[in-house]
């Protein structure tokens, strides 16, 4: 593609992002804080979570953001339900809404659900009555700017004109701030003709307030929507793939730790993203892999479909058989048993639950009929008791509340417990943190331990007492050392 620096093209000094939420809020909070020129505004329909952006508790937890939208907000950063005036003044849009995995319909399970996308475009294409550059940040399927540009020509007033660009994200929750500040690359994606590589251009200038020109690179539309789905579904199956071998480690002696790092240093292939764990969770793994395979079986692929979603039903296997493992431990039965599950958001510092192992986990343990005691440090209450009805939509949120109890700390939650369950990788929960001596004195004996995110020093926790049960590690009783 041409060199994007040699059109003229509109200096931005106006943004709007329709969207305050883990993507839209984090990423434009931080373009507020790098361009003090440029006057950001953070629009959503969600009045609570406007007034929490504007309060001194944010709707978000990640570690650094707090201090990057107090130092913007009110000077070239707000936030705000007023989505028409943010739209009219804005020269630049950013849409960063949510495409959840359709619940009902064609392509029930696979495909997203573009209903935010599309009525977040149509209010842009109704509202606006000068010429925008519209940015499509949400994950979407690849050829959704096609969809998007059909809408906003067919219904703009005249003489306004848009300009589609896709800016994918690649921040990680829990790491947002860093990876803002310093990403890998910035990716953007325009149209190849005048106009369209213009209004690339005027983009690259913001990220070019604080990203070293070099990184920000600029494809054509289609590329650039599924680089977005590639990177994820590249990442994922690294996940699925040390997890596979995880359940072969298990069985053999072998440790899946030591094998990741054998592997890992080889330069082709990379230490990270190969830390074996009870399985991946979050917004977009899952869903974007799902995409992937709905898109393979739409253009007649149906290999190509059944390869990704292999490192799906992979996932599910992990979580599954780390499920079987902890039955089979616990002599059998989980009746009537108590297990303190540590923590319930997908990964370590996010409160964020969307997809997360643990729901899975705790899902499990009810139908078990087990007692679940769970602590995590950042979800809120309400979110814990949302997501359990909902992926257990026979069930009331009475009868769930007889098997759960959400506890106020790991040690109550470890009272008269059987078991302590490890699913998310909180620093907190590793045994340089947590007086694990106080929560063996606590816990009904045999006490067990299930590390699902090999945290935990093994034989530290078995000189304590504990029979210790790690993913990727055989038990003792196995007889292989
Ligand atoms: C991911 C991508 O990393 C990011 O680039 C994209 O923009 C959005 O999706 P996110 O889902 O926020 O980010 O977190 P990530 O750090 O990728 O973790 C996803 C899941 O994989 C978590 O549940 C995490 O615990 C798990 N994981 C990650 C592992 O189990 N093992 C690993 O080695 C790495
Ligand atoms: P993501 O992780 O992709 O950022 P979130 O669900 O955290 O997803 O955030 C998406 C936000 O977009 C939500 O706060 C939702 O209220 C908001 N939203 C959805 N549709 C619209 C719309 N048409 N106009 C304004 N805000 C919207």
């Amino acid at each position: 593609m041409a060199s994007t620096t040699e059109v003229p093209y509109k200096k931005i000094e106006k943004i709007c992002c329709i969207g305050a939420g883990y993507v839209g809020g984090p990423t434009c909070a931080v373009i507020a804080y790098k361009s003090p020129h440029i006057k950001v505004t953070i629009v959503d329909l969600n009045q609570a979570r406007i007034d929490a952006w504007n309060s001194d508790d944010l709707p978000i937890y990640e570690p650094g953001l707090d201090e990057i939208v107090k130092a913007s907000r009110g000077r070239n950063l707000f936030f705000s339900t007023d989505v028409e005036s943010a739209i009219n003044e804005a020269d630049l849009i950013f849409v960063s809404v949510n495409t959840p995995t359709k619940k009902s319909g064609m392509g029930k399970g696979f495909a997203a659900d573009l209903g935010y996308v599309e009525s977040a475009t149509r209010s842009i294409a109704n509202l606006a009555t000068s010429s925008k550059i519209v940015v499509e940040k949400s994950t979407v399927p690849c050829r959704t700017a096609q969809s998007m540009r059909r809408i906003l020509d067919a219904n703009g007033k005249p003489g306004v004109k848009f300009d589609l660009l896709s800016n994918p994200e690649f921040l990680a929750e829990g790491t947002a701030i860093k990876d803002l500040l310093n990403p890998d690359r910035v990716l953007i994606g325009s149209l190849d003709t005048p106009s369209g590589r213009s209004a690339a251009s005027s983009l690259v200038d913001v990220y070019a307030n604080w990203v070293n020109r070099k990184q920000i690179i600029t494809t054509n539309l289609w590329s650039s929507e599924l680089s977005k789905l590639v990177a994820n579904a590249l990442l994922a199956q690294r996940i699925s793939s040390i997890n596979a071998i995880s359940a072969i480690c298990e069985a053999t002696g072998a440790d899946v730790d030591e094998v990741a790092y054998a592997c890992g240093l080889d330069t082709r292939i990379g230490p990270k993203f190969l830390k074996a764990s009870v399985g991946f969770g979050g917004s977009c793994f899952q869903k974007d892999i799902l995409n992937l395979v709905y898109l393979s079986e739409s253009l007649h692929l149906p290999e190509v479909a059944t390869y990704w979603k292999q490192v799906v039903d992979m996932n599910e296997y992990q979580k599954s058989r780390f499920t079987k493992r902890i039955i089979s431990s616990l002599f059998n039965t989980l009746s009537g048993k108590r297990i303190a599950l540590f923590g319930f958001a997908f990964k370590k510092d996010t409160g964020d639950t969307r997809e997360s192992a643990s729901i899975s986990l705790c899902q499990y343990f009810r139908q078990e009929r087990a007692t679940v005691a769970l602590y995590d440090p950042k979800v809120e209450e309400t979110q814990i008791w949302l997501d359990l009805t909902e992926t257990a939509p026979q069930d009331n949120l009475e009868t769930i509340k007889k098997q759960v109890i959400i506890a106020a700390d790991p040690y109550e939650a470890a009272k008269n417990a059987d078991a302590i369950v490890v699913a998310t990788e909180w620093d907190m929960f590793k045994d340089t943190n947590l007086d694990y001596e106080k929560l063996y004195s606590l816990m009904n004996k045999p006490a067990f331990i299930f590390d699902g995110r090999l945290i935990l020093d093994r034989p530290k926790l078995e000189k304590i007492g504990f029979k210790v049960e790690v993913i990727g590690k055989a038990s003792h009783d196995i007889g292989y050392e």
